[in-house]
């Protein structure tokens, strides 16, 4: 397998007002909150990894950024490069691609938002070959009990996408797009031809349907005992810090470790990864990365 994956760029969409989360989110990011022992944006940060993409940038507000630094550097101690980008105001989804386009300079581009965690069999196989396309989009759907608060995919019996709808009244299935979006270099130019939506944002949605029309645009279903969580209200909270604690207690691993995939991605040296664990005391997380470095 590939070490990195040089034709695509990632985006980590960390803003947001967080509202669903007042008054947690008065002070600080959603995405800093912990979901059981590590920052939220582990997670996603985690999945660009595993999807072997090195070139990062991390959009959030104007606050919040100087946090956002502070936490994770330049990325060199994890073998990677991540640059920064305010965005001034929720102004959508899509705004990503603008606000990232010299970034993304002539490459392709990952999006992942910074609240949701994914977690499931044959991940890793799903991201490199979402990576490994030449031209349109590959998203990701999920089937969920309140589609209502996503985008809706409807499929034919064929498994062909019908249509694409953003947070429908009457939902037309249970299956939702999760937060993570893989385009060619045209989503550029398409997200500068959008018009905000009535809710006044530049929708993901219409990204998903300009490639669907010019049907450049796969659908992968992450399957039954696939988990997907978004994190954005309370109760999700908890409940994905309990889930992410469970599976980490019983199969005597982590997700999201991002030291440990850069350790076994080979982007850093043992002695690199020995100096990481340095800095930890005798905690949970910090045996956890002895552990790794003793058995490899
Ligand atoms: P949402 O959860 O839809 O919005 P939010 O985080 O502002 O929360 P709330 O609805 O409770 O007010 O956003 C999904 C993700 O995308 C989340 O990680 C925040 C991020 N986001 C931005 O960074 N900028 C934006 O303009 C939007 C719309 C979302």
């Amino acid at each position: 397998m590939m070490n990195s994956n040089d034709l695509f760029k990632g985006i980590i969409l960390a803003g947001g007002s967080g509202s669903r989360l007042f008054p947690s989110t008065f002070a600080i990011s959603k995405q800093l909150i912990p979901i059981y022992d590590k920052p939220m944006i582990y997670y996603s940060l985690s999945t660009l990894m595993m999807a072997k993409i090195r070139d990062i940038l991390i959009i959030s507000t104007p606050d919040h950024m100087p946090i956002y630094k502070k936490l994770l550097g330049n990325g060199s101690n994890l073998g990677i490069k991540i640059s920064y980008k305010v965005q001034e105001k929720p102004e959508g989804i899509a705004q990503a691609f603008i606000i990232g386009e010299e970034f993304i300079s002539n490459k392709n581009v990952a999006l992942i938002l910074g609240d949701n965690l994914f977690y499931g069999d044959n991940f890793q196989e799903k991201l490199i070959k979402a990576t490994s396309f030449n031209s349109g989009g590959t998203i990701f759907s999920c089937v969920v009990d309140n589609p209502q608060d996503f985008g809706v995919v409807e499929l034919d019996n064929n498994d062909r996408i019908l249509s694409i709808e953003e947070k429908p009244s009457s939902p037309k299935s249970n299956q939702v797009i999760t937060g993570l979006y893989f385009y060619d270099n045209n989503v550029i130019k398409i997200s500068k031809g959008l018009k905000p939506s009535r809710r006044g944002e530049l929708e993901i949605t219409d990204i998903n349907l300009s490639y669907l029309k010019k049907d450049l645009l796969r659908l992968n279903n992450l399957g039954e005992g696939f988990v997907w969580l978004d994190t954005g209200t309370p109760n999700a909270l908890l409940e994905a810090s309990n889930f992410i604690m469970a599976v980490e207690k019983r199969h005597g691993f982590k997700v999201g470790c991002i030291e440990e995939i850069a350790f076994k991605n080979n982007w850093i040296t043992r002695e690199q990864f020995a100096k990481i664990i340095d800095i930890y005391p005798s905690n949970n997380y910090g045996l956890h990365l002895k552990n790794v470095l003793n058995k490899i």
